[in-house]
């Protein structure tokens, strides 16, 4: 038998990101090594990318840990940067119950259906303006635009601050990018602001406009979620000033990127699929099915992470204690032996059945619901009032392995 050639990678580079999807790399990892050892500055970590391990490893949450070294980064944070940042995202149970809760009812289909005609009228003139320019990046000049204003009204902020709110929000949210950083995780400058929430240098400013509404709404809650933030006690308690700015700025950050990218990715997904797109806007066509079918292709989130807490075993592989273990959520997404020709939108695929939000494991995406409105929503009021919609150069990929995603993405718009 010939020798299996393993391509070289580096999945900790996040110039491979942006210069393509690499599926061929986890292609080969789920066909050779579903369970890999990848090497880095300290002891390594696991790369799980098989959709069944990814699920197993969400699953298991008592024994891959969120809170022992974070979720949000690959590399060993320092303790005391990890403490000071800590969001409920990184908290396992019985404290991550704790904090979901309260938010949970927020976010459940009816809830969220509440916003439904502010999303609409946040989505019109959105695409109303970008009409008018017809030539547009849809990144910058529709998908960025939807979700950090749904954001600042679910969360309750006052329109007045939106403006400030956007620029800020986008600051925090790609630190590996050069083009879109103030500082690069990583850099001398960016140091100065590990303490903060994400390590961002917009954190500071951002979360003291959160407090003020959320110093608002202490003992005088209205119907939004920082008047849950700002009311909710943990150990019978009050929250302390760091964990209301921390879990502001992971609800701006958490719900922002990911649904941009969503729907970016999943506009050139039907770019590059002439049936698809045909199928897709007609009327009536955008179910929630249809949807989901688009998030999957277009899954915004590259990975997350886990710590081992105790000896155990993926696939057979033998995990020890304290070790890292990346699950590649949008790797599973494309995996063949869970998706029948992955890599091609189908729209009679079952509903909920992929991992882009995480399914299986206590942090499932609470903002899944208000994502699929979201996307649900652009395209229902996008493709009725277009003639046509062509791509007009080569979109650009964002600098980051954590989120999948375009920087640049040229498109012409014109109405009927
Ligand atoms: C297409 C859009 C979105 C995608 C793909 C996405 C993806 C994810 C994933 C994969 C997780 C799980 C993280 C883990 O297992 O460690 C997660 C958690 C979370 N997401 Fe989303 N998300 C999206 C939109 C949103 C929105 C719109 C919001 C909020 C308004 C939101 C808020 C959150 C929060 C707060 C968590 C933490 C939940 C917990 O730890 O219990 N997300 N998201």
């Amino acid at each position: 038998m010939a020798a299996i050639e393993a391509p070289e990678f580096n999945l900790l580079d996040h110039q491979l990101f942006a210069q393509r999807e690499p599926w061929d790399i986890f292609e080969w990892l789920q066909r050779e090594a579903p369970v890999y050892r990848h090497p880095d500055d300290a002891d390594g970590f696991w790369c799980v990318t098989k959709y069944d391990d990814v699920l197993d490893v969400l699953k298991r949450a008592k024994v891959f840990s969120s809170q022992a070294g974070g979720s949000a980064r690959i590399g060993r944070v320092e303790p005391d940067v990890l403490e000071a940042r800590r969001n409920f995202m990184e908290t396992d149970a019985p404290l991550h119950n704790e904090w979901r809760k309260p938010f949970a009812r927020d976010f459940t289909p009816k809830s969220i259906a509440r916003y439904e005609d502010q999303l609409r009228v946040i989505v019109d003139q959105v695409l109303d303006e970008a009409f008018e320019k017809q030539d547009i990046c849809f990144v910058h000049d529709i998908a960025a635009l939807i979700p950090i204003r749904v954001l600042g009204t679910i969360l309750g902020l006052p329109p007045e601050q939106f403006d400030r709110f956007i620029e800020l929000g986008d600051r925090m949210i790609i630190d590996s990018d050069p083009e879109i950083a103030i500082h690069v995780v990583g850099s001398p400058e960016a140091e100065a602001f590990k303490y903060l929430p994400f390590g961002s240098e917009a954190a500071a400013e951002l979360c003291a406009m959160g407090r003020q509404t959320i110093d608002a709404r202490r003992g005088n809650p209205k119907e939004d979620v920082l008047s849950i933030l700002a009311n909710m006690e943990i150990g019978g308690h009050l929250l302390g000033d760091r964990d209301l700015d921390n879990n502001f700025a992971l609800f701006v950050v958490a719900g922002n990127e990911t649904t941009r990218q969503s729907m970016a990715l999943g506009l050139l997904a039907l770019f590059n699929d002439d049936r698809a797109m045909a199928e897709f806007s007609q009327p009536g066509a955008a179910t929630d099915q249809a949807v989901d079918e688009l998030i999957r292709i277009a899954s915004p989130v590259w990975h997350f992470r886990r710590t081992a807490l105790e000896d155990t075993e993926i696939r057979g592989q033998e995990i020890k204690a304290g070790e890292r273990v990346v699950i590649w959520f949008a790797a599973a997404n494309r995996d063949a032996e869970a998706f029948e020709n992955p890599h091609v939108l189908d729209f009679s695929r079952k509903k909920d059945e992929h991992l882009a939000f995480g399914r299986g494991g206590p942090h499932y995406c609470i903002g899944t619901h208000l994502a699929r409105l979201e996307i649900r929503v652009l395209y229902e009021q996008l493709f009725p009032r277009l003639k046509s919609i062509e791509q007009t150069g080569p979109e650009r990929r964002l600098v980051s392995n954590f989120t999948n995603g375009l920087k640049h993405f040229p498109v012409r718009i014109t109405a009927k």
